[in-house]
């Protein structure tokens, strides 16, 4: 699986977004270890606080079937630049996958990998609360 078919993967289903409220399309690929690719969009709700992000819907999915380990996710929006992932994704996905790389794309189509702990440097974690 490279970062180009996980891109690809992730823009398949953007249409699947369901965001009558901001009109902002919203979706990831998830890469499991086991090679198994688990995807998300986001899905609001007229009580914004409830709506969920494209990322947190491929984790909680893959998750909920059992799967907790993680290699890489592809983040893509329909306005066809970076959309990188929001604090509170980037806190969910630190709990299952320390080690993720994060593949966006910018407005050129050019690929932009980051790892997790770069996005969120300082990382609170289970660890802290023992
Ligand atoms: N959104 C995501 O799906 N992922 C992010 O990481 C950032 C924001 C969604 C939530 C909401 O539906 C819309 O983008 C505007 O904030």
């Amino acid at each position: 699986m490279t970062k180009n078919d996980l891109i690809k993967i992730a823009y398949e289903v953007m249409e699947n977004a369901y965001s009558p409220y901001s009109n902002y399309k919203v979706s990831a690929a998830l890469l499991a270890e086991n090679g198994e690719v688990y995807t998300g969009c986001n899905i609001e709700c007229a009580s914004y606080g409830a709506t969920n992000c494209a990322e947190r819907t491929a984790v909680f999915k893959a998750v909920s079937e059992g799967v907790r380990e993680f290699k890489a996710i592809a983040i893509v929006s329909s306005s066809h630049d970076l959309t990188p992932p929001c604090g509170i994704c980037r806190q969910v996905l630190y709990e299952f996958a320390p080690n993720l790389d994060i593949i966006l794309i910018d407005k050129n189509d050019n690929i932009i990998c980051h790892s997790l702990k770069e996005l969120l440097p300082l990382q609170f974690s289970g660890d802290d609360i023992k």
